[in-house]
């Protein structure tokens, strides 16, 4: 479907991209985006205290039942593919990072899931016809993908019934971030994922959710130190940005940011009248 407007999502999504604080990350560090994923260590710790997947994940689980198979590309250390291994018939999960496999294989081991199998590749090099189709298809902020459009269209051919996209909206920290660094960019959000599905005839709804959490403010730090890049001086900053912002309070003889998050859950149904 063209647009009216003469703006290209596509286009821009690629700009975006390249601009954003992960792609600049992995420029400067000269490291790809698997070596990224798999020295993250404490992604596994930052799931204990931010909420995520909460109820982007129930969500999902509402559309599986005992004869749903899934497919998840760049489903990381499990944090859908596992729960959802518990109440769908199979998942076939797509990853590419080593490390992240292993976390995945670890998690799935410690839940006695064994209806999951893993394919490490990226969505991008996977044989879409090759994998089949399955009852629903999900990725969840794994949309590191220059020709996002390609990569939409393919995951909404995989899919039999729904897909469900989750990707970021907005956080509290995105403007102090950019103060501190000069330069971070989070990255294009939600909304070029819905006008890109547009754009290729698959129109699709969001639901928008909101995390509120408290996290220990040395993880929060150490998180941001490895994801954007941080140097010393900076890391005293953004620390003393939260202070100054009220977001920091001691509990338990600890320091804990309070913390906001959004994501997007979209979801399309290919039964539906708009199809
Ligand atoms: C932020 S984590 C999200 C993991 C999981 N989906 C979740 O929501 O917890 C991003 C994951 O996407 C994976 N990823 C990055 N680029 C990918 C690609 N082109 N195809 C498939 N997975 C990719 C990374 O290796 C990483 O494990």
């Amino acid at each position: 479907m063209a647009s009216t407007t003469g703006f290209d999502w596509s286009v821009a999504w690629e700009e975006r991209l390249s601009r954003s604080n992960h792609q600049a990350r992995l420029r400067s560090r000269g490291i790809s985006s698997e070596a990224f994923w798999d020295g993250f260590s404490r992604w596994p710790e930052l799931h204990r205290y931010t909420g995520y997947p909460g109820k982007a994940l129930d969500c999902v689980l509402k559309a599986v039942d005992p004869g749903t198979s899934v497919l998840e590309i760049g489903a990381g250390d499990g944090a859908f593919a596992v729960p959802l291994a518990r109440a769908a018939k199979r998942v076939t999960a797509v990853e590419p990072s080593a490390g992240q496999v292993a976390r995945l294989m670890e998690n799935a081991a410690a839940a006695g899931v064994k209806n999951l199998t893993v394919l490490r590749s990226r969505w991008e090099d996977v044989d879409g016809p090759g994998l089949g189709l399955h009852d629903l298809v999900l990725a969840a902020y794994c949309f590191q993908m220059r020709d996002i459009r390609s990569a939409l269209q393919r995951m909404y051919e995989a899919a039999g019934r729904s897909l469900f996209l989750v990707h970021f909206v907005d956080h509290d920290l995105v403007e102090a971030l950019h103060q501190v660094t000069g330069d971070s960019e989070a990255g294009p959000d939600y909304v070029f994922l819905l006008n890109i599905l547009h754009e290729i005839g698959h129109p699709a709804s969001a639901s928008i959710l909101t995390r509120d959490y408290e996290i220990p403010l040395d993880l929060q730090l150490d998180a941001f130190a490895y994801s954007h890049g941080l140097s010393a001086e900076q890391r005293g900053a953004l620390r003393r940005h939260l202070e100054s912002e009220g977001k920091v309070l001691s509990s338990g003889g600890m320091l804990w940011v309070r913390r906001w998050y959004k994501d997007a859950v979209i979801r399309l149904d290919k039964e539906e009248c708009y199809r």
